[in-house]
């Protein structure tokens, strides 16, 4: 089995080297910076930016008869059909991540082995299942309106620049099962709000036929989320208990630092 965060030579703090760290906060205030000016220079060229950008993308526009039909409906209605349509897209994307990220801890659980939770395979096989099926709802939620579930909305966009981080985490093999279950605690706190929200713009927009399938999604989502925290305290505490066993075994700190 793989050990879990071990105590090290990590050279990133102050503390590595007093004598620079005490040259360091021992400069006077009135000392000129080694560079002169402030930030105010990077949030001019960020304001510049901002006022000159295009939004990220567009909704496209339902490409079939009926949803064309739909959605000038829902328009001539003062309704939004294009921001149901761009969070359809933002689920869609985010529930075809939370299918590769529960993949790949698949893999790391098969791999090391870990029984520091009581996490089992057939529980991640199970949530993988789920997001799998989410994404389905929601691709079918989309043809419905007439949408087109393989464009990528702005807000699909965006959640995909959001969620690398949770996939390098979890597929980067150096990482803990610990450290894995964050990333997925983030996605399914996210996957709990999204939901919400998609009930909520559906119920705004009378799109009534699609509420009972997100309500489905949404109650197995609350049940990801609790399962995922809990096994992500009990990886973390078993953590926490063989950083100490690792002390003890050494003798104390003292002769830990001298092995290195
Ligand atoms: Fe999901
Ligand atoms: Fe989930």
């Amino acid at each position: 089995m793989k050990e879990q965060t071990p105590m090290g030579m990590n050279r990133t703090g102050m503390q590595m080297s007093p004598l620079d760290a005490s040259a360091m906060t021992g400069a006077p205030a009135s000392m000129t910076p080694a560079t002169p000016g402030d930030d105010s220079a990077l949030a001019e060229m960020r304001s510049a930016y901002i006022a000159e950008s295009d939004p990220i993308g567009s909704v496209p526009l339902p490409g079939t008869v009926k949803g064309a039909m739909t959605t000038g409906i829902s328009m001539l209605t003062g309704d939004q059909p294009q921001l149901l349509l761009d969070k359809l897209g933002e689920r869609l994307a985010f529930e075809r991540t939370g299918t590769r990220l529960y993949d790949a801890l698949i893999t790391k659980f098969e791999t090391m082995q870990d029984q520091s939770t009581s996490m089992t395979l057939a529980d991640l096989q199970k949530i993988r299942q789920d997001e799998a099926r989410h994404f389905a709802i929601v691709a079918g939620a989309i043809e419905s309106l007439g949408g087109d579930p393989t464009s990528q909305t702005p807000c699909a966009d965006l959640v995909g620049v959001e969620s690398m981080g949770l996939m390098q985490v979890v597929t980067d093999p150096r990482t803990t099962i610990a450290q894995c279950l964050h990333a997925v605690l983030v996605a399914e706190m996210t996957d709990n709000a999204g939901w919400e929200l998609l009930i909520a713009l559906a119920e705004d927009q009378n799109q009534n036929s699609l509420i009972s399938d997100f309500s489905v999604a949404l109650d197995e989502e609350r049940v990801h989320l609790q399962q995922v925290n809990s096994w992500f305290q009990e990886a973390t505490i078993g953590e926490v208990i063989s950083s100490g066993a690792l002390v003890d075994d050494v003798g104390d700190a003292s002769t830990s630092q001298q092995l290195h």
